[in-house]
């Protein structure tokens, strides 16, 4: 039997680089050779309480970059997480066994609580325990995640461990992260410091749909400094994101002709930006075009929703239905 692969996205805008090279990207390879689920997380996305007028929208919105992307319906079952409401059942019963005091020292959460204390509501608490059940609803052995994603995963892992023990069975594999280079990625952004995508803030993120114009702004207004000022400096965090970025979308010569440039001192920020910014254009400019044609064709994104809907139910409901009768129900 083919392993299986899950992993999903919050729809809380466009998908940008980090999305890209974090997750995405292992998406459509893994999609050929598993079992694979991919969803869109908007009962997570709850946890921010978006307006009602904008949910669909965002939802549609990652199901058509899903698709341009590359993934492809009919080698995965893409779908939205709050049309499988199954899921609920299942976080409902790894709650019961998810500790308030573990919940707590998340390192999401607690970055949470500092951002935004006036909404510390219970969905972001027990945001890990809904994560595995995502996960354990289709009994994955692995989750493409990036970097950020990896103590969240390691929740589902626990859970699922603990479910066995209590009920005495080998139920639930014990999921893995999954990226082909076996390091989880960490996207920078443009700000200088962090991953991509951490802040809402102008500039720090490059999303996919973005036109040419404002990808190439972006990249010249990157957070640099004066330059090198030493022989083989080691290189400050703002600087060593640059490259890290370059490493990602650039071929390996370019990114060595900077490094050379860098430790020789003779390096100009505004011609590496120049350049990351083309490199970062070509990648983009093809799947911006697929996304403009896709997001026209409400028919075919609404059939693939609906069909991978199907699917995932097929998959979550004999979850439920084995988990029930493990945990003691029974029909009168
Ligand atoms: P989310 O929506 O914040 O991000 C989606 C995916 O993109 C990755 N990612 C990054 N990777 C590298 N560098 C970055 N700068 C970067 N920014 C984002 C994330 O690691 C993630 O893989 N909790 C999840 C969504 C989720 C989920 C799940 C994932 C809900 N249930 C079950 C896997 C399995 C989240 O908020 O990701």
């Amino acid at each position: 039997m083919r392993e299986t692969v899950v992993s999903g996205i919050r729809p809380t805008g466009n998908l940008h680089l980090g999305n890209y090279f974090g997750a995405v990207k292992n998406f459509i390879r893994l999609q050929n050779e598993y079992n694979s689920y991919f969803f869109i997380a908007d009962y997570h996305s709850l946890t921010t309480h978006p307006k009602p007028e904008d949910l669909h929208g965002r939802v549609k919105t990652i199901l058509v970059e899903y698709l341009a992307a590359g993934l492809d319906p009919e080698k995965a079952t893409l779908y939205v997480q709050s049309d499988v409401p199954e899921v609920l059942e299942l976080y409902l019963f790894l709650n019961m066994n998810a500790y308030v005091g573990e919940l707590e020292r998340v390192t999401t959460f607690k970055e949470k609580v500092r951002k935004q204390p006036d909404n510390v509501n219970a969905g972001l608490l027990t945001y890990p325990t809904l994560m595995a059940a995502d996960i354990l609803l289709h009994n994955a052995d692995f989750v493409p995640v990036g970097k950020d994603q990896e103590q969240n995963l390691e929740k589902a892992r626990d859970f699922a461990g603990r479910f066995n023990f209590i009920y005495g069975k080998e139920y639930f594999k014990i999921p893995q992260a999954f990226n082909f280079g076996n390091e989880l990625v960490k996207v920078p952004g443009l700000d200088g410091s962090g991953k991509m995508g951490k802040s809402e803030g102008e500039g720090n993120a490059i999303f996919l749909a973005e036109d040419e114009k404002s990808i190439r702004k972006k990249v010249m207004r990157a957070v640099t400094d004066g330059g090198p000022t030493q022989l083989n400096q080691e290189k400050p965090e703002a600087i060593q994101n640059l490259f890290t970025l370059m490493k990602i979308v650039s071929k390996p010569e370019t990114v060595q002709f900077f490094d050379d440039a860098y430790n020789n001192m003779s390096i100009r920020y505004g011609d590496m930006k120049k350049q990351l910014a083309e490199d970062i254009v070509a990648f983009t400019a093809p799947l911006r075009e697929r996304i403009i044609e896709l997001s026209n064709d409400d028919e075919y994104i609404n059939k693939v929703a609906r069909t991978g809907a199907e699917k995932a139910r097929e998959s979550a409901s004999k979850t439920i239905r084995e988990v029930r009768d493990i945990i003691g129900f029974r029909h009168f």
